[in-house]
């Protein structure tokens, strides 16, 4: 860890295999902040699925030259002792946490919140940088900063997409061609419930054209509660989440013109 850290510091962290949705992160950190620090932890707490872990893509030479042709002043890609010299600290992530991805992903989100905390601890970042992408780890991220009022400022940033629509995932190289076209069809469903009164149901509807996608979760929920959205709910948001032969890809989108048509039905 490179202890002169210049402050004010912008902080990106990442599990690595960076690609241009992980770019526009340390471009948004690089407007905030001279010093930006980017973390490449592939963090074992956050895997419940073994296998998952041991496949997640590793590319540190690649990481290294885009995150610092990119603006990142520091990438920094710790060892497992580094970031938990002891018996980790476990950060429940409550209730919200076990909903969607936590039902999938079962002690994911403690995982997550764990390490974001741990390394907020040694890096103290006046900045951190999340993607939409991820927005339920976004959301509790922000309720963590909030509860455990931590002196850090939480920046979003809109989900980088493929040409096609399909939002950048690390995973994304996983996909054969086969799948690799047929994992449009996320992009393509969340675009029709954004465009309907019933913005759940053209959801199914369209995911359901694609028998390969297996889906875990796909849902309209409040953005601000993270509860299933009633008509009246004023942000809407739907969520997705699937697998493609093994590969697990999720998205979501804001639901605004959804949000315009139910708010002429309240
Ligand atoms: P990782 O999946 O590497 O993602 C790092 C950051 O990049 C997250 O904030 C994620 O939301 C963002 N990101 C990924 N794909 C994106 C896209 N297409 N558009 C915009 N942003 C995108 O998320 C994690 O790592 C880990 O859980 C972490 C927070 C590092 C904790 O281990």
């Amino acid at each position: 860890m490179k202890s002169e850290l210049r402050h004010p510091l912008a902080f990106v962290p990442t599990m690595g295999a960076l690609h241009a949705g992980h770019q526009s992160l340390i471009k948004i950190a690089k407007q905030k902040c001279e010093e930006v620090v980017l973390s490449v932890f592939v963090n074992p707490l956050q895997f419940e699925n073994k296998e998952d872990l041991a496949q997640y893509p590793r590319n540190i030479d690649g990481d290294i030259a885009l995150a610092q042709s990119t603006g990142a002043t520091f990438v920094w890609a710790p060892t497992f002792e580094e970031v938990y010299p002891g018996d980790p600290v476990i950060i429940p992530a409550g209730k919200i946490g076990n909903l969607f991805e936590g039902v999938h992903r079962f002690g994911h989100f403690d995982g997550v919140l764990t390490v974001v905390h741990r390394l907020f601890e040694l890096i103290r970042p006046e900045y951190a940088i999340f993607g939409e992408k991820d927005f339920q780890q976004l959301f509790l991220i922000n309720q963590m900063v909030r509860e455990l009022e931590l002196p850090v400022e939480i920046i979003s940033a809109p989900i980088v997409r493929e040409d096609d629509g399909l939002a950048m995932s690390s995973r994304n190289i996983r996909l054969s061609t086969d799948d690799r076209a047929r994992a449009t069809i996320i992009y393509k469903a969340l675009c029709e419930a954004n465009g309907s009164k019933d913005p759940a149901r053209a959801l199914q509807r369209v995911l359901s054209k694609e028998k390969n996608f297996q889906i875990d979760y796909a849902e309209i929920i409040d953005a601000n509660t993270f509860e299933v959205a009633t008509v009246a709910t004023p942000n809407k948001r739907a969520i997705v989440a699937g697998w493609l032969s093994g590969v697990r890809l999720i998205d979501n989108m804001a639901m605004e013109m959804a949000m315009e048509s139910s708010g002429a039905l309240a």
